[in-house]
């Protein structure tokens, strides 16, 4: 799959007012009163344009706001765009990415050829520079994103490709900014590789054709392997829950497999991840039908399973010690004459029946046949990611990710994740009570619970396949996109936990506990 923007992104070793350059990047914090050494330097070869912008009170350098001051022939640079830190006491990692975003994507709109970046100027010593460099290699894939492949008409208002360099005038400084900055690369592309699959609609991304995309995932790296199921294979395994889901579509459901071995040979001393993904190309509801507004958005519903996809294809340029699995349940839910009913007692891998009250609780149905599965491949530890629940939304709105699992140092290293990749989550329960919501009175579970806490019962009743092995679980239905573009990026799918999943990958300890 060809990227929609081609992004490169390089490091450079040279003078900040001498780099010639479409755009070059500063940050300026809104509560220092004197600029610091860079901005000086600038500021006087541009006869106090910088000054006379924050003595108008044009550009203060609040978060989330930004300037242009034009170069005129006084720096290398064309323009150079001033992007406000907010406080500096309040900065993090966090800020950087975001204005690494925000300058990116005023570069796509600004149609400029190249864009220098110099944010981490401003913060000094007070980041470790491979991570500095880390995030603004992902912040430049991020905010520069746009979904517009099906616009044929006119001029999309943008330019083909855009080349970005870090920039300093140091060589032992730009080392280290260029270890980080791989590894920005690496989690950046696959985030933008998983926002175009999650926007195509369902008439382009069927579950065949996601399966199609993750054998190509596969096929361009020699550290995967893809292996799919098609119905009549998961007929023969007893995937129940995949099936009831799939019944009612012509774009038959699938079973995707994509495994990770890392390099060397001691890969039997090393632990074994599971990541679950759902891939629901699109959930009507089913029988169980939703309303008709805004139906559309659900084409998102197969982000799970396509943030699986983006974290194999990044994990497998990363290449930590890990053995990782990325197992993706895919099918259309769909009304039909052939389509699963309420009422409907359902035979899963697992082994446990299941009887369907509300066939739009669909995530959970494919998820328990494939969280059963990565406990038969015995993996030590198995973290799944849904858009499963409208009352996660509720509960959490579209900032943060609900997190659930039955391991505490599990959950915290997530957590850790977390606040290093800059993608949020909350900790919900999904203990006994809600799992006791989830018991039928004609089969071993039913598929919903009562009113109240859909979240955690959700959880809950997945919480049952993973048994005893090591199991967390991230509803993203209020992160999976952008209502509307931002100051740091467009609107539409997120690839939420693209990064996430990456980052709690890599930074797992070697040896098998
Ligand atoms: N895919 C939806 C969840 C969803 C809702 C995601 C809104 C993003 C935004 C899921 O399959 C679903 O329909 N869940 C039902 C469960 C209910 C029937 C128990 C829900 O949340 O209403
Ligand atoms: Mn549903
Ligand atoms: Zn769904």
């Amino acid at each position: 799959m060809k990227d929609i923007i081609d992004v490169e992104l390089k490091t450079r070793t040279v003078d900040f007012s001498k780099c010639k350059t479409d755009i070059l990047t500063v940050g300026l914090f809104s509560d220092t009163k004197e600029l610091d050494k860079l901005n000086k330097e600038l500021n006087k070869n541009l006869n106090g344009a910088i000054d006379q912008l924050m003595e108008l009170g044009d550009f203060k350098g609040k978060d989330g706001t930004s300037a242009v001051v034009y170069g005129n022939g006084q720096t290398g640079a064309k323009r150079v765009l001033l992007v406000g830190l907010g406080e500096k006491k309040k900065a993090t990692l966090d800020t950087i990415r975001n204005a690494a975003a925000h300058a990116a994507k005023k570069s796509v709109e600004l149609k400029a050829k190249t864009m220098s970046l110099a944010l981490h100027k401003a913060f000094g010593g007070r980041f470790d520079p491979t991570a500095m460099a880390r995030v603004c290699g992902e912040g430049t894939y991020f905010g520069s994103y746009r979904y517009d492949e099906f616009i044929t008409e006119n001029d999309n208002g943008r330019l083909g490709s855009l080349k970005v360099e870090l920039i300093d005038p140091d060589p032992a400084k730009l080392k280290k900014l260029k270890k980080g900055l791989s590894s920005g690369i690496a989690i950046g592309k696959a985030q933008s590789y998983a926002r175009t699959l999650a926007n195509r609609p369902a008439n382009v991304v069927t579950p065949a054709e996601l399966a199609a995309a993750a054998k190509e995932i596969a096929r361009g790296s020699q550290r995967l392997s893809c292996t799919v199921f098609d119905e009549k294979q998961m007929t023969a395994k007893g995937m129940g829950g995949v099936l009831a889901v799939g019944s009612g579509s012509q774009n038959k459901p699938r079973f995707v497999i994509l495994k990770y071995s890392p390099p060397g040979k001691a890969a039997s001393n090393l632990p074994t991840v599971a990541l679950v993904g759902k891939a629901i190309t699109f959930d009507s509801g089913g029988i169980s039908i939703k309303p008709s507004a805004n139906m559309d958005e659900m084409k998102l519903d197969k982000s799970g399973g396509i943030a699986v996809l983006g974290a194999m294809k990044a994990l497998a340029e990363l290449a930590p010690p890990v053995n990782v699995f990325g197992i993706v349940p895919s099918a259309e839910n769909m009304p039909s004459g052939t389509s699963y009913r309420p009422g409907d007692i359902i035979n899963t891998f697992s082994g446990k029946t299941v009887e369907v009250q509300n066939t739009d609780a669909e995530g959970r149905m494919i998820l328990c046949d494939a969280i059963s599965y990565a406990v038969k491949q015995k993996c030590d530890i198995i973290i799944d990611i849904a858009t499963l629940t409208g009352a996660c939304v509720v509960a959490l709105g579209k900032y943060m990710a609900g997190l659930m699992g039955n391991d505490d140092r599990l959950i915290k290293d997530l957590q850790k994740a977390s606040q290093v990749c800059g993608e949020k989550v909350w900790p919900m329960p999904s203990s006994e009570e809600y799992a006791k919501e989830m018991k039928s009175k004609i089969a071993d579970l039913k598929n919903i619970g009562s009113r109240w806490g859909g979240a955690c019962t959700a959880a809950a009743f997945l919480g049952q396949f993973a048994g005893d092995t090591k199991w967390a679980h991230l509803d993203i239905a209020g992160v999976w996109s952008f209502e509307k573009a931002t100051e740091f990026t467009s609107e539409g799918a997120s690839a939420f936990g693209v990064r996430l999943l990456t980052t709690y990958v890599t930074g797992l300890k070697k040896k098998k506990k």
